[in-house]
């Protein structure tokens, strides 16, 4: 630690009960909790179960965090108890998460993702056809997660995932519900045959077992065009490629960051529109103008000005990642204080993205206060809106994530008016922000 470090103060600490520490009062209301730990300050120690942590709700300090000071800080060892994530690309570190993104970023470079429009604009909209086709609400989530699990599949994964669509899915819960949990039942051990544990291993199980068929299904004579035939190939090839455990892990994670988070976010949209008919109209009316034939293409892209703004917004008020956990490597120095080595930091987009000092009003949901606005965020300090991350470890698939959302959203209003019969969804802050009970929704037809 340099001198300088060892002269700055610790940050100001929120005291939360013994032991539970902050845990419960999080568990109850994320938001107020967060505006607890504000009133002490923009950096601000508290303790969650057994760690003591450090929030930052500066976006200046978290850009310090992301970006300028990215090597003073590793994931955290434990992340939330999901094992079976962490020898994936987000959970590894060091050098072999250096080795891994450099393998797989090719995949993700514009004009490959570009050769994506069409297939996530058409099942698009055989998703909005096929609802529409059926008077019944449907849950939202479900249709949502079907959709971007089958573009997933059929794109960066080169398989079909229709088969193995219910298993990924509780795959997937599993995954959330336990990252979600407080670190305080985190920090029991794993194989205590809790309710909890029990779940999540019979989630994570299926993932497994359907992760070993494809890769069983895949030549390792791939041509590195999807993730799956670049890993097995690499694996196969060469003695620096990805272990048996690490392939796994690895398409595990794709698997679940690859659908769960943009299911979510088209979720939360579709939400909205069916609560706000002002957004709704102005959506429908843009994609009236600019899309030929209801189902969007690569050319419109750049002309659906306002369905992005609705997915800027949806991001903004409901970013699904929630937040960004960091552990320091070292003692390192954010914004004013000193925060010691081995320290959980935490960065809560869901809490930031709402903080009204950079969002006039900003509970409410309002596309149009992105009129005009090009370069998110703005004029207001940059990270005062990251719902993809920063930095080196920025999301690997934000612009497929971008991508396929704009599609999705203009190719559905093309088709169909969403509908339903909530305005009062609770948002569950866990380690996706996501809809804290069903909603169930009618896609009618718009001739
Ligand atoms: C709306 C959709 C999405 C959101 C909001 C989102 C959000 C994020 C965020 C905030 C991070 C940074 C985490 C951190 O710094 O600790 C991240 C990383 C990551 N995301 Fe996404 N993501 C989305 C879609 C996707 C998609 C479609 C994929 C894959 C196809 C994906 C794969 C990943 C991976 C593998 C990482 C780890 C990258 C690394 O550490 O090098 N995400 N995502």
């Amino acid at each position: 630690m340099s001198e300088r470090n060892s002269e700055r103060t610790l940050p100001p600490k929120r005291t939360g009960l013994p032991v539970l520490g902050s845990a419960v009062s999080f568990g109850r209301d994320p938001y107020a909790f967060y505006d607890d730990v504000a009133s002490h300050g923009d950096v601000v120690r508290f303790s969650m179960g057994t760690h003591d942590m450090v929030g930052v709700l500066d976006p200046d300090a978290i850009e310090e965090v992301l970006v300028e000071k990215f090597d003073s800080f590793r994931k955290p060892e434990r992340a939330g108890g999901v094992d079976v994530l962490s020898d994936g690309l987000l959970l590894a570190d060091g050098e072999r998460w250096q080795t891994q993104r450099t393998r797989l970023q090719p995949l993700f470079y514009r004009e490959r993702i570009e050769n994506y429009a069409e297939t996530m604009a058409t099942y698009a909209a055989a998703m909005a056809e096929e609802r529409a086709a059926t008077p019944e609400a449907v849950d939202l989530t479900e249709a949502t997660s079907t959709y971007t699990l089958r573009v997933l599949g059929k794109t960066l994964l080169g398989v079909d995932t229709d088969e193995h669509r219910r298993a990924v899915r509780a795959g997937a819960e599993a995954i959330r519900e336990r990252s979600s949990q407080n670190p305080v039942s985190v920090d029991l051990p794993d194989w205590l045959p809790t309710p909890g544990n029990r779940r999540y291993r019979r989630g994570v199980e299926q993932l497994e077992t359907v992760v070993d068929d494809l890769v069983a299904e895949t030549e390792p004579d791939g041509d590195g065009e999807d993730i799956l035939s670049t890993l097995v190939t690499a694996s196969e090839r060469s003695d620096e490629g990805p272990t048996e455990s690490e392939l796994r892990s690895q398409l595990i994670t794709f698997l679940f960051a690859g659908h769960e988070t943009s299911a979510t976010a088209l979720t939360w949209a579709l939400y909205e529109l069916g609560r706000k008919p002002a957004v709704a109209d102005r959506l429908y009316a843009e994609v009236d103008d600019i899309v030929d034939g209801a189902t969007a293409t690569l050319a419109d892209l750049p002309d659906l000005t306002y369905t992005k703004q609705v997915l800027r917004e949806t991001l903004r008020r409901y970013p699904p990642a929630a937040a960004i956990f960091r552990e320091a490597d070292e003692d390192v120095v954010v914004g004013e204080y000193r925060v010691p080595a081995d320290t959980f930091v935490v960065l809560p987009q869901f809490y930031v993205h709402t903080d009204d000092r950079w969002w006039t009003d900003p509970d409410r949901f309002d596309p149009s206060r992105w009129d005009g606005i090009e370069e998110p965020p703005g004029d207001r300090p940059e990270y005062s809106y990251f719902p993809f991350g920063g930095g080196p470890r920025h999301c690997i698939g934000m612009r497929f994530a971008r991508m396929e959302l704009t599609l999705a959203l203009a190719t559905i209003a093309g088709h169909c008016r969403v509908t339903h019969d909530r305005d009062d969804v609770t948002v569950d802050v866990g380690s996706t922000v996501h809809p804290g009970e069903p909603i169930r929704a009618t896609f009618s037809g718009r001739e």
